[in-house]
């Protein structure tokens, strides 16, 4: 019995690889590394170097490997490229899920687990967020991944698969003991951003929007350390072993920063002043996005161990000084 891990060699995959086996797990990793880096991928684990939507290869290394369980992290997944190159996220996130999709379920893989998104749901609705509040999607990143979560609810009614949806807030943090931070090409996520910033290795950070209906007027999101999301795999793996059935749930703490005030933090915990510039609203931008993770704690008994900005934006400033790749 074993795991396969699609985009293991990401950020989130590659923390989530490294938790499994450290779990006891056998993890194979399937990853084009088009943003990943074979560096991130356990040792203890095997990386098959190819992509999700070859389907023979998929199913071959199934059946070697004996896989009883997918994590699918591979993906494409900068907002702004997507409305700018809806095809490309068309079929990276949505055709090719539906190819892997379709091998576990002629392969007989019994469960799936599906990496999803905050970015499913509409802007306009109530927070806390809870998972069957309206979803909107509002970039065709967000909707690749509805698809996604789409075909895997109608295939699960058919066949004799059970997945786990887990829909990530704002994802952060590092694990620099063990080697394993952000640096996947062309992310610009904001505490990433400020981390380079506070180092040097980036000239500016832009805030975009400072005129949102909220405290300061910039977007609140719900940060989430990486390690505690890695955790919630591990736990949604056991839930679906253990017969527990299908599950959607937030993986986010619940409450919010807005971007100044992580810009704030960023600067108090580095020491370093950096160049904030205000720029415009970026489009599709919600003013505030805050999850609702009853669900997670309930049903999953995931206990967040990491939940403080402090050590979030400690760690990935510790990663960017250094990181090997
Ligand atoms: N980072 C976030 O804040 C965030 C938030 C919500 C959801 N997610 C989702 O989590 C997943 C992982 O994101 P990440 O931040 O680790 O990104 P990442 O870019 O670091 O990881 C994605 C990995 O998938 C691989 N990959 C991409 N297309 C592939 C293909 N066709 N075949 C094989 N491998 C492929 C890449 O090489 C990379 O290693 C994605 O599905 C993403 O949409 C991320």
């Amino acid at each position: 019995m074993a795991t396969l891990v699609t985009g293991g060699a990401g950020y989130i995959g590659s923390q989530t690889v490294l938790d499994l086996v450290d779990a006891g797990e056998t993890v194979v990793v399937l990853d084009d590394l088009s943003t990943g880096f074979e560096a991130a991928v356990s040792s203890s684990s095997e990386l098959v170097i190819g992509d999700v939507g070859d389907a023979s290869l998929v199913s071959r290394l199934i059946v070697e490997h004996n896989i009883d369980a997918i994590i699918h992290f591979a993906g494409s997944i900068v907002v702004p490229e997507s409305m700018a190159n809806p095809l490309r996220y068309y079929l990276n996130n949505a055709s090719k899920t539906r190819t892997l999709i379709e091998a576990a379920v002629a392969c007989r893989v019994p469960h799936f687990i599906f990496s999803s998104t905050a970015a499913v749901y509409s802007s306009e609705g109530s927070l806390p967020v809870k998972e069957g509040d309206p979803r909107l999607p509002q970039s065709p990143y967000g909707r690749s991944k509805l698809m996604s979560e789409w075909m895997l609810e109608d295939v699960s009614r058919v066949h004799p698969i059970s997945y786990a949806v887990l829909r990530y807030f704002n994802v952060a943090g590092a694990d620099p003991q063990r080697g394993i931070g952000q640096s996947t090409r062309g992310a610009s996520h904001l505490i990433k951003a400020a981390s380079e910033a506070a180092i040097g290795k980036r000239p500016f950070v832009e805030v975009f929007g400072t005129d949102y209906p909220t405290s300061d007027g910039t977007c609140v999101r719900d940060y989430i350390h990486v390690k505690d999301l890695a955790d919630a795999h591990r736990l949604a793996l056991a839930r679906l072993r253990n017969g527990g059935g299908n599950i959607i749930a937030n993986c986010g703490y619940g409450r919010g920063y807005s971007v100044l005030e992580v810009l704030n933090a960023v600067e108090q915990i580095s020491g370093k002043k950096f160049d904030i510039r205000k720029a415009a609203r970026r489009p599709g931008d919600p003013a505030r996005v805050i999850a609702d993770p009853s669900v997670a704690i309930s049903q999953l008994d995931w206990r967040p161990k990491f939940d403080s900005l402090e050590a979030i934006i400690g760690s990935a400033l510790e990663w960017e000084l250094a990181r090997s790749y």
